[in-house]
């Protein structure tokens, strides 16, 4: 029992001390989705579906919950976000050649089409897509891939 007894006190302070100690935030406003949104045009519904459902984990403009105040929590969330912005970083669209682009796009049909996006981990809290918000955002998608491969074209003549 008391072994018990310093084990829980240790595991409180442990705890407590790791609070201090927090990963750096993903909100660098230099860089934004404002040139995705100029060329990929989504409506105002569109823009707040992406805002409220892919941005936190594929852009610069992570809009953190409360909890991310939290560590370990916020190391985990972080690992998302990385991993996320790695694949696929609107903030990161002017990096990116017309094919790329278009490639990206053609991922997220697939992988909304699946269910697979937004990752499970974070519609458990945020809710998922609806199925009216999903077919938007796939229209949206196919339209705009239309425009890079028409620029794809024109690279190639
Ligand atoms: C909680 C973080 C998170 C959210 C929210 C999220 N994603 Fe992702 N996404 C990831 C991670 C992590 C990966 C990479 C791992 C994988 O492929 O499963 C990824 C991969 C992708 C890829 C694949 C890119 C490639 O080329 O491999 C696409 C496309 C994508 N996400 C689109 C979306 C869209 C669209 C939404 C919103 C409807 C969304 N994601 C929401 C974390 C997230």
């Amino acid at each position: 029992m008391k072994y018990l007894k310093y084990f829980s006190i240790l595991s409180l302070l442990t705890l407590v001390v790791i609070q201090f100690i927090k990963p750096d935030k993903n909100n660098h406003g230099y860089q934004s989705v404002s040139l995705f949104e100029k060329e990929t045009v989504p409506t105002k519904q569109i823009a707040m579906i992406l805002k409220n459902n892919c941005y936190d984990c594929h852009s610069d403009q992570t809009n953190y919950p409360w909890y991310n105040n939290i560590s370990p929590i916020n190391y985990w969330l972080e690992e998302h976000i990385k991993d996320g912005k790695k694949h696929f970083n609107v903030s990161a669209w002017d990096a990116y050649s017309a094919r790329k682009k278009d490639h990206k796009l053609e991922e997220l049909i697939e992988y909304v089409e699946q269910g697979e996006m937004p990752l499970d981990s974070y519609t458990w809290l945020h809710g998922d897509l609806s199925n009216q918000d999903t077919e938007t955002l796939l229209q949206w998608a196919q339209i705009s891939r239309i425009e890079y491969q028409k620029q794809m074209l024109e690279l190639a003549k």
